[in-house]
C-alpha cells in the first residue's frame, strides 16, 4: 500500500511529466522520482521525447548509488521492451532499486509487461497508485496507442450563428486577434495540423506557429485529391504531408504510422462534418465570435439528424473568454482535460 510520502512524490512525478515541453511526440509524457527509506527525494527526472532517455534513466543517474535501496515513484509503468532506448526494468534492476510505485499501466501493447519483468527480479511493485489522474497525463498518446490513430483536436472559429464563413467565401477574420494567437500555441502543442483541400485552395494557410516565442512547428497536413495551386504555402513547405484520400480512417492510420499521435484539425466544414460524423473527434475547441453574419457555411452541414432526440451531445469541460471570443472545449463522452493544470 503506497505510503503519503509515496503518494506526494507520484504528484510532483506529474508535475514533472507535465513540463510544457514534454509534450508533443511519439512518445508518452512521464515523470519519475527516486525517493530513501525517509522519503527524501534523491533523484528526478522526465522524459523530453523520442530519442532522450526515459524518465527513470534520468531520475537514476541523478540519483547516482543513492538508487540501491530506494523506491522508484514513476508516473508510466517502466517499459521492458528496446526502441531508441533501453528497457527501463532493466535499468532500475541494475540500479538495486528496493520498490518501484507506477501510476498509469501501459497501454501500449509494444511496452508492457514491465512490472512482471520487476517481480520476477525481486522487486517490490505497486501499480495504478493514482491511476485515474495519470491517464489524463497523456490523453493524447493513451487514445493514440490505443486506437492506432492520432488523437483528433477539432478547432473551429464560427460566428454566434454558426457560420464559418460569408456568403461570397470570405472567412478571414472571423475570431480575433487573441483567439488566433491562442490557435497558433495550440498548433505548437500538437504534432501536425491539418486541413481538406478546400481550405487550403481557398485560403492558402500556412498552419505553422507565428508567435515569436515558438521553438517548434507541427508537420501541415492537408486531406483530399485535388490539386492545390503550385505557388501555395503549403506546396513550397518540405514537411507538408499530403493525403490523397477521402478515406478518414486510412487517413489517420498514415499520420499514425508517421509517428503523429495528435493531430489539430482546422478544416472547413466538409472535413468537420465527416469527423464528428464518424466519431473520430475527440476533443471539440470551438471559438464563439460576438459577430452575426445571417448566411454563408456553417461550421458543420448535414449530420443526418432529422430529431431532436438524435442530437449529437458534447460535455464542455471549459469555458473562457478569449480577448472578444468565447472559447469551449468539449468532448464527445468524457471530457479530456486540456491543460494539465486541471488536473494536479
Ligand atoms: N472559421 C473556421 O474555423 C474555418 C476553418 C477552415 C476553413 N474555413 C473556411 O471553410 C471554407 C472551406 O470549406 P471546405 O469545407 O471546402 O474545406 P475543407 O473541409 O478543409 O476541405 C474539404 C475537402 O476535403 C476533402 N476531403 C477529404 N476527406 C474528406 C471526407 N472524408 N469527406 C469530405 N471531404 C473530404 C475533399 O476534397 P477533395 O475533393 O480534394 O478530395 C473536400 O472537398 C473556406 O471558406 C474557409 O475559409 C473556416
Amino acid at each position: 500500500m503506497a505510503t503519503f510520502g509515496e503518494f506526494d512524490a507520484m504528484r510532483h512525478a506529474f508535475a514533472l511529466a507535465a513540463e510544457p515541453e514534454n509534450r508533443r511526440g511519439p512518445n508518452p509524457r512521464v515523470g519519475c522520482v527516486v525517493i530513501d527509506s525517509a522519503g527524501t527525494v534523491v533523484g528526478e527526472g522526465s522524459h523530453r521525447g523520442i530519442g532522450s532517455p526515459h524518465a527513470e534513466v534520468v531520475a537514476l543517474a541523478a540519483a547516482g548509488d543513492a538508487a540501491r535501496g530506494a523506491t522508484a515513484i514513476v508516473t508510466l509503468e517502466p517499459c521492458s521492451h528496446t526502441g531508441t532506448t533501453g528497457p527501463c526494468t532493466q535499468a532500475l534492476i541494475d540500479a538495486g532499486v528496493r520498490r518501484v510505485v507506477y501510476a498509469q499501466t501501459d497501454p501500449n501493447p509494444l511496452a508492457a509487461g514491465g512490472a512482471q519483468v520487476l517481480a520476477d527480479a525481486g522487486i517490490d511493485v505497486e501499480g495504478d497508485v493514482l491511476a485515474h489522474l495519470a491517464e489524463r497525463i497523456n490523453p493524447e498518446w493513451t487514445v493514440a496507442v490505443t486506437t492506432d490513430r492520432p488523437f483528433v483536436t477539432l478547432k473551429i472559429a464560427a460566428t454566434l450563428d454558426g457560420r464559418v464563413a460569408a456568403s461570397d467565401g470570405s472567412s478571414q477574420w472571423i475570431s480575433g486577434p487573441a483567439a488566433r494567437k491562442y490557435v497558433h500555441q495550440l498548433r505548437s502543442e500538437a504534432d501536425a495540423v491539418l486541413v481538406g483541400t478546400g481550405t487550403a485552395i481557398a485560403d492558402n494557410p500556412s498552419l505553422n506557429d507565428r508567435r515569436s516565442e515558438s521553438s517548434h512547428q507541427p508537420r501541415p497536413v492537408v486531406l483530399g485529391r485535388r490539386d492545390v495551386p503550385a505557388d501555395s504555402s503549403l506546396r513550397s513547405n518540405p514537411d507538408t504531408i499530403w493525403l490523397r484520400t477521402n478515406d478518414l480512417s486510412e487517413a489517420l492510420t498514415d499520420l499514425f504510422e508517421q509517428g503523429i499521435r495528435h493531430v489539430l484539425v482546422e478544416g472547413g466544414p466538409t472535413i468537420a462534418t465527416a469527423l464528428i460524423e464518424a466519431d473520430l473527434v475527440d476533443r471539440l475547441i470551438w471559438f464563439v465570435s460576438p459577430k452575426l453574419l445571417g448566411a454563408g457555411a456553417s461550421a458543420i452541414s448535414q449530420l443526418g439528424i432529422s430529431s431532436v432526440d438524435a442530437v449529437l451531445e458534447w460535455t464542455i469541460g471549459d469555458v473562457k473568454t478569449v480577448g472578444e471570443d468565447v472559447c469551449l472545449v468539449m468532448s464527445r463522452k468524457e471530457y479530456v482535460p486540456e491543460q494539465i493544470s486541471e488536473i494536479i
